[in-house]
């Protein structure tokens, strides 16, 4: 039994605002990237990461990856990405050598810190036969749902708020069984937010294990400012 992890690398960062690709902006004086290849390479399962490169920057990532070599036991692969995540993540997954990688993670890059426990925890649960597995917390805020076409400028109407203690927010590393995973990539389309929803739209099951406080995705500047807090803490 084998484990690739897929990197979606390769969006702008536009919530993050102007500057490099967010996953070439420095945490710890590190790229965000470097700290996600190494999560995932810490996990003794993972024996090959592939990291889906911004379009116009594989070669500079693939410097980046040479400067900072992994420990001895994973393979490196560096592919560009696409328009959307979902294109990004399919390019990765073609990639990877037929029929050796039974599991699959797709990790992404802007969750850079991750923990190891998490990252085997998602592991042992596809291992142990589900299709589909995602890190998930218990949510802090109430959520409301509102009307679709809301008209720009005034206040929203509310239609709905589901039962907090029913909903989870998902985390990444997402594990797929392999032949599973590329087979939502090939027949699943419309546009989504996680790998995992293509897998409920063939009608089979996922199943969520506890996420982590700390597999917190980078989106806006804040989360930079807790991500480097993170690190400090980390390192005292
Ligand atoms: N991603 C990707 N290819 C894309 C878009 C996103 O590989 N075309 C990756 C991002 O690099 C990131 C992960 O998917 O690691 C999660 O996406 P998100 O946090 O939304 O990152 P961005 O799309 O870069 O940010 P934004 O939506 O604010 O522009
Ligand atoms: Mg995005």
């Amino acid at each position: 039994a084998r484990t690739a992890a897929v990197i979606p690398a390769a969006g702008r960062g536009v919530r993050l605002g102007p500057g490099a690709p967010k996953a070439l902006r420095a945490l710890g004086g590190t790229p965000m990237l470097i700290h996600a290849v190494r999560a995932m390479a810490a996990s003794r399962a993972v024996s090959l990461v592939v990291v889906v490169a911004p379009p116009d920057g594989a070669t500079e990532v693939k410097g980046l990856l040479d400067a900072h070599p992994l420990p001895e036991g994973t393979d490196l692969l560096v592919v560009p990405g696409g328009e959307t995540r979902q294109e990004s993540v399919r390019r990765g997954l073609e990639v990877l050598p037929p029929g050796v990688y039974d599991v699959v993670l797709v990790h992404d890059a802007a969750r850079p810190l991750v923990p190891v426990e998490t990252v085997d925890a998602v592991i042992e649960a596809v291992r142990r036969g589900a299709p589909a597995v995602v890190p998930a917390l218990p949510l802090a805020d109430t959520v409301k749902q509102v009307e679709p076409a809301g008209v720009p400028g005034t206040p929203e109407p509310v239609v709905a708020t589901p039962e907090r203690s029913l909903l989870r927010a998902v985390q990444t590393p997402q594990g797929f069984d392999h032949d599973t995973l590329v087979r939502a990539h090939t027949t699943v389309t419309g546009e989504v937010t996680d790998d995992a929803s293509m897998v409920e739209r063939l009608g089979l099951s996922v199943v969520v294990v506890p996420g982590h406080e700390e597999a917190f995705k980078v989106t806006r500047p804040l989360d930079l400012v807790l991500a480097e807090a993170v690190l400090a803490r980390r390192r005292h």
